[in-house]
């Protein structure tokens, strides 16, 4: 038989843990949103309102929807207010050992059986789960940002997760309107592995100078129907974030398209994280 999942879990609410606690809210599931401290909860607020307005102004929800939807996600910043929830999800910073610790945490105040989620886009989902008695049950659920509005979710499964937790948890992301692709647990996965070897490589030919920023984005964007150009979705996603995805993709792959280009490493020393900090391969305001 399969799991009911009625209250869901979310550690960690920056932009992709703010924006997959409103993914759930929106299908009607009540979430339970953990952050660290009450400016972290503020922030995350903060960002799910926005996201929220937007679909508004776009049509995409009513302002009745808006209400109920900002009203079915609960804010704390006690870890143990997620006990009673059937599957959390982490979403906190990308680094082993913050979302081991915070996996041990979630192992000792949850149920047995609730399933435990890393949202990592380039760690092993593997060496998360064996920080808790239940690696079992733990999977990988791999959230596109924005989440709100992307489709595709990534559901890692190790060489320990049960089956019946994949199927669990791939019916769940497509009840929230999702499309699951279950695939093993690599670094980068199979989006931002071909994803970030390609981003890496427009900041290699803009280091170059072979071309502009302007030219590099015009041409994925009028060439190839690309939604955004490589620089602008590199701000969208970090600098900082981008070059952590390539240096893990790197550790693990020893391919070269995954060497970080030496650029980004210099941008993020300087404090050019992108649109986060109001400037990176351009500047915001
Ligand atoms: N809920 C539902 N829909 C929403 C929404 C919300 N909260 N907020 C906005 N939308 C809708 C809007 O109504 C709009 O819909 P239409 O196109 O039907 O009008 C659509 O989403 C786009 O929103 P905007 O008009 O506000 O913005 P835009 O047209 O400039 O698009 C974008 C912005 C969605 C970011 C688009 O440029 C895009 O898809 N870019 C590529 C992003 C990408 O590649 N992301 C992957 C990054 S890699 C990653 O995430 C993995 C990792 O591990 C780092």
């Amino acid at each position: 038989m399969s799991r009911e999942f009625r209250q869901i879990g979310v550690v960690g609410l920056g932009v992709q843990g703010a924006g997959v606690a409103e993914v759930f809210a929106r299908a009607g599931l009540a979430v339970v949103g953990v952050e660290v401290d009450n400016d972290g909860v503020g922030r995350g607020r903060g960002l799910v309102e926005h996201s929220t307005e937007r679909a508004v102004a776009g049509g995409k929800l009513t302002e009745d929807e808006r209400t109920e939807l900002l009203g079915r996600i609960s804010y704390t910043t006690d870890i143990a207010d997620v006990s009673e929830c059937d599957i959390v999800i982490e979403a906190v910073t990308e680094q082993l050992e913050l979302k081991a610790a915070v996996f041990a945490e979630l192992d000792r105040v949850t149920r047995p059986e609730t399933i435990l989620a890393s949202n990592t886009s380039s760690l092993s989902v593997t060496e998360i789960g064996v920080h808790t008695g239940r690696p079992e049950r733990v999977v990988g659920t791999h959230f596109f940002n924005p989440a709100p509005v992307l489709k595709l979710v990534e559901v890692v499964r190790t060489v320990v997760t049960e089956p019946d937790v994949i199927t669990d948890v791939t019916a769940l992301i497509e009840r929230v309107g999702k499309t699951a692709l279950v695939i093993g647990d690599r670094a980068g996965f199979i989006s931002n592995s071909l994803l970030f070897s390609y981003l890496n490589h427009a900041v290699m030919m803009f280091e170059q100078r072979y071309a502009t920023r302007e030219d590099l984005d015009a041409a994925m964007r009028y060439g190839c129907g690309y939604p955004m150009g490589p620089l602008a979705l590199l701000d969208l996603i970090g600098l900082d974030i981008a070059s952590e995805i390539l240096d893990t993709m790197y550790k693990q792959s020893r391919d070269r398209m995954h060497a970080p280009a030496p650029l980004l490493k210099q941008m993020i020393t300087a404090g050019l994280l992108g649109r986060k900090s109001g400037r990176g391969f351009y500047t915001y305001e």
